[in-house]
């Protein structure tokens, strides 16, 4: 991280010295900052005259005494407490009065930091993300005494990079590694519940979600023991959140050796090659029409399924007419019990599972689950022992009409993308409802520092809040664990008719598109 950080400097125009305690570290630092600075003006991204500039701005520091003039010094030291305490004691009786200490941990409190350090208030996060140069993100993190003065420097320093800059307060993982506990969490949940396997909820995220990876891709890249251990630090700095409690599922994957790539095998196995999931392709689409078809509800999924369906040539029922014969297939979008007994509802159901699994939303029923996002290419189904056959096969005909692949998954409310997504947005709503970041920052922090293809408040805006937080009830009535609970955020802005863009605020206002 250092080098990449030292890079950002050198071409953001600042004299850059680079200290190392190991002399092949430095060395090795300083020749992969000039290599990458060579392989920019290669590839056109950089100008030449540039990056030989920036080259010439940097400068070996074998001593740390010769970083006695810096205004500003980032240590992107190894994790662990009591060495950057002794390297900030060593800084503090080196550096002027005026110099700002800046730390690059993802993991440590500032607080812990500053605390053994004479001038607290001198002391920010400046947490880039990997790599450096290629994420745009700097995360400017203030700590208990962090003054004015040491955040505007961090703050302009990160813009003078080329990032974007977000403020952060301090606490576990600060603003962006904390909205993402979610991702890796939920997932291991529905593994360990047997929902879905790991590659299926990989690819549910990639094709269904747009996620760029999976999250046990992600885990096995990161290595599953870093990963507990930031899981255990998670809980320990929060005394137990429920919401954060690690997975003994990456307690016994470490137990036995299975870290990731770096140990050939983690959720996958690399010791034949890499990993390198090919999506399947998603079906054409169109086609529809043997109808009629009934979509029930008026929220954002029904709308878009309403949508897709003319579009794919579907002739939809008129749901006030009772004379209607059965439907070819009910799109229910509700959940609840039908207020009638109309002709039509007698065809073939399949239910949004959302407000509860399918096994509540339709006991010892014929139906069969689904959950999708309104715009995806991919809809995850559910059945249960009773769910009939008809239903199955005409819900895999429905949505291959509307071009989106089906994905047979276990039962659970939201399936594994709802309960991902909605978990992500409570995740966000207790953070800003703590303080420790606004909406727009955790949305940005999320694309920028880890390539999320939407912001998850963005997200819950296009979803809608209600839907939200039906789907959180769902699940807090499910599995009755404080893990679900609802952030008090979202609540109130429901309580407030704050749905999101439906009506124009949410999370966000305005509601931007969530694109
Ligand atoms: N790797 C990531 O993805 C990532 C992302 C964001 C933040 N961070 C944070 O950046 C920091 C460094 O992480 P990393 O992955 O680059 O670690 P690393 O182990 O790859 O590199 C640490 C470097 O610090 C050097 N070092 C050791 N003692 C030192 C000292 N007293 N003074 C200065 N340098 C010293 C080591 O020789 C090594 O070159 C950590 O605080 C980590 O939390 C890492």
């Amino acid at each position: 991280m250092g080098a990449g950080i030292a890079q950002l400097a050198a071409q953001s125009g600042a004299r850059t010295l680079l200290h190392d305690p190991i002399g092949d570290a430095l060395e090795c630092g300083l020749e992969s900052i000039r290599a990458a600075l060579a392989r920019s003006a290669e590839r056109g991204r950089l100008a030449p005259d540039d990056a030989d500039a920036a080259a010439g701005r940097l400068e070996a520091a074998p001593s740390i005494d010769a970083l006695a003039d810096c205004e500003l010094v980032i240590e992107a030291a190894p994790e662990r407490l009591e060495l950057k305490h002794e390297l900030f004691g060593a800084l503090e009786s080196i550096v002027s009065e005026r110099c700002v200490l800046a730390t690059n941990t993802s993991s440590l409190p500032i607080a812990a930091l500053a605390g053994v350090c004479a001038r607290p208030q001198r002391v920010v996060g400046m947490h880039f993300f990997n790599p450096a140069p290629v994420m745009r993100l700097l995360e400017v993190v203030a700590g208990p005494d962090s003054d004015a003065v040491a955040l505007e420097l961090a703050r302009a320093t990160g813009r003078a990079m080329a990032r974007h800059v977000i403020d952060a307060a301090d606490g576990p993982g600060f603003l962006v590694n904390r909205c993402n506990r979610p991702f890796g969490l939920e997932a291991l949940r529905l593994v360990s519940e047997r929902i879905a396997e790991p590659e299926q909820v990989d690819r549910i995220c990639r094709v269904g979600g747009g996620f760029r990876m999976g999250p046990f891709e992600l885990m096995d890249l990161v290595g599953i023991d870093t990963g507990l251990e930031v899981a255990r630090s998670f809980f320990a700095q929060s005394f137990g959140e429920p919401r954060w409690r690690p997975s003994p599922l990456t307690a016994r994957m470490v137990a036995a050796g299975r870290l990731g790539r770096k140990t050939g095998r983690g959720f996958y196995d690399y010791r034949g090659g890499p990993h390198r999931p090919e999506d399947p392709e998603l079906p054409a689409g169109g086609g529809g029409g043997a109808g009629p078809l009934a979509i029930i509800g008026g929220g954002v999924h029904a709308e878009a399924l309403r949508a897709g369906a003319g579009a794919a040539g579907w002739t939809l029922a008129d749901p006030e007419r009772t004379s209607e014969e059965p439907a070819w297939l009910v799109v229910d979008c509700v959940g609840g019990a039908l207020e009638d007994d109309a002709a039509w509802q007698s065809g073939p159901r399949v239910v949004l599972c959302a407000e509860g699994s399918l096994g509540m939303l339709d006991p010892a029923g014929s139906a069969v689950g689904f959950y999708t996002l309104p715009s995806s290419g991919l809809v995850e189904l559910t059945r249960t022992q009773t769910s009939s056959a008809l239903a199955s096969q005409r819900a895999v005909e429905f949505f291959g009409s509307l071009g989106r692949l089906a994905e047979w998954v276990g039962d659970a409310p939201g399936l594994v993308l709802g309960r991902i997504v909605c978990q992500l947005a409570n995740e966000a709503a207790f953070a800003v409802g703590e303080g420790i970041g606004t909406p727009a920052d955790v949305d940005a922090g999320m694309r920028l520092g880890l390539n999320h293809p939407v912001g998850p408040l963005a997200r819950a805006d296009a979803l809608g809040l209600d839907h939200v937080l039906e789907l959180l009830e769902g699940l807090g009535e499910e599995y009755r664990e404080e893990r679900y609970r609802p952030a008090p955020l979202l609540r109130r802005h429901v309580l407030a008719g704050r749905l999101g863009e439906s009506t124009g605020a949410g999370f966000h206002d305005p509601t931007p598109s969530a694109g």
